[in-house]
């Protein structure tokens, strides 16, 4: 069998939870794969590999993004930042611990994206942004309350097998709400 010609691999340089990885991988091969079968973060989840259930996660810049639909190479420059990269050291991010707490979880499969979705939804949220189920999209408005209805409609890119959802939306609204009162001790 004759090996793919060089063209179609590139050399890569991937900064994951802080770490910079420098990887030779295929055009094609997504973030996602890269993430757990190079770099073995395998946190990461992979469920249906075509950006419907949400398991693969991670934050990109910040934001949540569906690694199985990104590619590796268009991933340089970035910062991600995988299940593996939210504690604190020692210390649970706010989002775990409230998943941990409220028993947001039965299998655990879906939990690492569902957790990295939480913290981008959280901060999305404390930012303004409106979501399909906000009643008044006026920036002037201000963040709508963080009601369930609006974490269902902000999670519902994260679908759950084992259909833990209530307790799910529990677990965000408690790490919204301590996110608020945590930014109000500090101000
Ligand atoms: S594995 Fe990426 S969205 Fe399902
Ligand atoms: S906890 Fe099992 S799939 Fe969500």
């Amino acid at each position: 069998m004759s090996s793919a010609p060089s063209s179609t691999y590139s050399a890569v340089t991937l900064t994951v939870n802080g770490e910079k990885h420098t990887l030779t991988v295929d055009h094609r091969t997504t973030l996602l794969d890269a993430l757990r079968e190079r770099l073995d973060l395998t946190g990461t989840k992979k469920g249906c590999d075509q950006g419907q259930c949400g398991a693969c996660t991670v934050l990109v810049d910040g934001r949540r993004n569906v690694s199985c639909l990104q590619l590796a190479v268009a991933a340089e420059g970035r910062e991600i930042t995988t299940v593996e990269g939210v504690a604190e050291g020692d210390r649970l991010h706010p989002v775990q611990e409230a998943f941990l707490e409220l028993d947001g979880y039965q299998c655990g499969y879906c939990t690492p994206g569902q957790i990295c979705s939480a913290i981008a939804v959280i901060e999305e949220h404390a930012a303004g942004w409106p979501s399909a189920a906000t009643d008044d999209v006026r920036p002037e408005a201000g963040p709508p309350p963080l009601t369930p209805e609006e974490i269902r409609e902000r999670m519902s890119g994260n679908l759950c097998r084992c259909g833990a959802y209530v307790a799910i939306v529990e677990a965000v609204a408690r790490a919204a709400a301590d996110r608020s009162a945590a930014k109000e001790v500090a101000a």
